[in-house]
C-alpha cells in the first residue's frame, strides 16, 4: 500500500479543526509536587492501568496515519518512567512523525539528555517557576534541587535540542515579582521563556481567577525594560512569541489559555497515561482507548473510534469564557501533562 492510500482521511472535529499534534502523558507520577499541578497527597494510577510502550506506539502509529506528525511526551514527569529513551526511539521510527518533544521538570535531564538525543528526541521544554532556589523548592515541593534543573538546562543546551524552551507558571503573590528576572534570564542565556497563565487544574482547588497574571500584564512589564516585538503566531500554536528588539538570541512567549485562548485552530489530541483520549484540555470528556487496545481491536477499529470521539471535541475554553461558564477544576495537570 502506498503512503497516500495508507493515510486515511485526516482527523478532524465537527468545527473543521484538523489534528496534527499528539501529546502523550506517559506517567501520572512525578518526583515534584508543584502546588498548581497536584494535590499534596496524590493518588497514583496502578501500574497495570498505565499504557505499555507497545500500546503507546501502536496508538501513535494509528494516529500518524490520520495526519498526526508531531508528538510531545509529558507526564507527570516523563523521565521517571523507566527506559523512556527506548520509547522515544520506537516513536521516532513511525512513518510520518516529524518531531518528538518532551516537557520535563528537568531534575533528571542531565543524566538522560544524551541518551534521549541519540534516541531521536528533537526538542525539550523544561519547567522552571522560580530563579530563587528556596522559592523553587516551596513551589515544587522539593528540597535543594534547583542546581539539578540548571544542570539539566545546560545539558540540553550543549546537545543542541531545538527548540529549547523554559515553561514558567506565574501566579499572583507567589512569583510575579520575578517576571523581569525571567526576561533577563532569556536575554542572557538565549533560551525562550514561556509564561503560562495559571489554569484551574491543580487538584487542590487553590486556583482562583485573581491569582492569574495575564500574558498582557507580563509583556507590558517586560517591554519597559527589555523591549520586545511580537512574532506572527504559527497556526495551532498556543503561544504568542516575542523577540528581543535588540536582536539578542533569546525570546519570551505567553500562553494565554485563560485570557485569550486560541481554540479556533487547536490542532491537538491528548492521551492520558491510562489510555484515555482527551480531545480538549478544558473539557471533562475523555474516551477510553486502553480497553479497546487490550481487547484486540484492529487498527481500523481504533481509528474509527478515535475519529468518532474526536469529532465530538468541545469548542473549547474560549467558548466557555464567552458563555460565562464556570471554569472548574477538570483534572489535575499531572494526569494530563498540559
Ligand atoms: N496552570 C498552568 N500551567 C501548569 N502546569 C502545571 N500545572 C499548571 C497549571 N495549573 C505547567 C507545567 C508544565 C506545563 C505542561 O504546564 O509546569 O510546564
Ligand atoms: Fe510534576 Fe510537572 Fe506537575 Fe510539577 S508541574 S508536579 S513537575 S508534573
Amino acid at each position: 500500500m502506498d503512503k497516500a492510500s495508507q493515510r486515511v482521511e485526516n482527523l478532524h472535529d465537527s468545527y473543521g479543526r484538523l489534528a496534527s499534534k499528539l501529546r502523550i502523558s506517559i506517567t501520572d507520577r512525578c518526583n515534584f509536587r508543584c502546588n498548581f499541578c497536584m494535590p499534596s497527597q496524590p493518588v497514583w494510577l496502578p501500574h497495570d492501568e498505565i499504557l505499555t510502550f507497545e500500546e503507546i506506539v501502536r496508538t501513535a502509529r494509528v494516529l500518524s496515519q490520520m495526519g498526526i506528525d508531531r508528538i510531545r511526551l509529558s507526564g507527570g514527569e516523563p523521565l521517571v518512567r523507566k527506559d523512556v529513551e527506548g520509547l522515544v526511539s520506537m516513536l521516532s521510527r513511525i512513518d510520518g512523525i516529524k518531531s518528538i518533544g518532551m516537557t520535563t521538570n528537568g531534575s533528571l535531564l542531565a543524566a538522560k539528555a544524551s541518551a534521549l538525543k541519540r534516541a531521536g528526541l528533537s526538542s525539550v521544554t523544561i519547567s522552571l517557576h522560580s530563579l530563587k532556589p528556596e522559592r523553587f523548592d516551596k513551589i515544587t515541593g522539593t528540597n535543594g534541587i534547583f542546581d539539578k534543573i540548571t544542570e539539566g538546562i545546560e545539558a540540553a543546551r550543549s546537545l543542541d535540542f531545538k527548540p529549547l524552551k523554559i515553561n514558567c507558571v506565574i501566579t499572583r503573590g507567589e512569583n510575579d515579582d520575578e517576571i523581569i528576572d525571567f526576561a533577563r534570564f532569556a536575554h542572557e542565556t538565549g533560551v525562550t521563556v514561556r509564561f503560562i497563565e495559571y489554569m484551574p487544574f491543580d487538584g487542590t482547588k487553590l486556583w482562583d481567577a485573581h491569582r492569574v497574571i495575564t500574558g498582557e500584564e507580563i509583556v507590558d512589564k517586560i517591554n519597559k525594560i527589555y523591549p520586545v516585538a511580537k512574532i506572527e503566531r504559527e497556526t495551532g500554536s498556543t503561544a504568542i512569541e516575542y523577540n528581543f528588539e535588540d536582536g539578542s538570541e533569546g525570546g519570551i512567549a505567553t500562553i494565554t489559555s485563560m485570557s485569550a485562548p486560541f481554540c479556533g485552530d487547536c490542532d491537538r489530541i491528548r492521551i492520558t497515561a491510562d489510555g484515555k483520549v482527551v480531545p480538549c484540555l478544558f473539557s471533562r470528556d475523555e474516551y477510553d482507548i486502553k480497553s479497546k487496545l487490550r481487547a484486540g481491536a484492529s487498527d481500523e477499529e481504533l481509528s474509527a473510534y478515535i475519529r468518532s470521539v474526536y469529532f465530538r471535541k468541545s469548542p473549547g475554553v474560549e467558548t466557555m469564557i464567552k458563555n460565562k461558564a464556570n471554569l472548574e477544576h477538570v483534572r489535575p495537570m499531572h494526569t494530563i501533562g498540559g
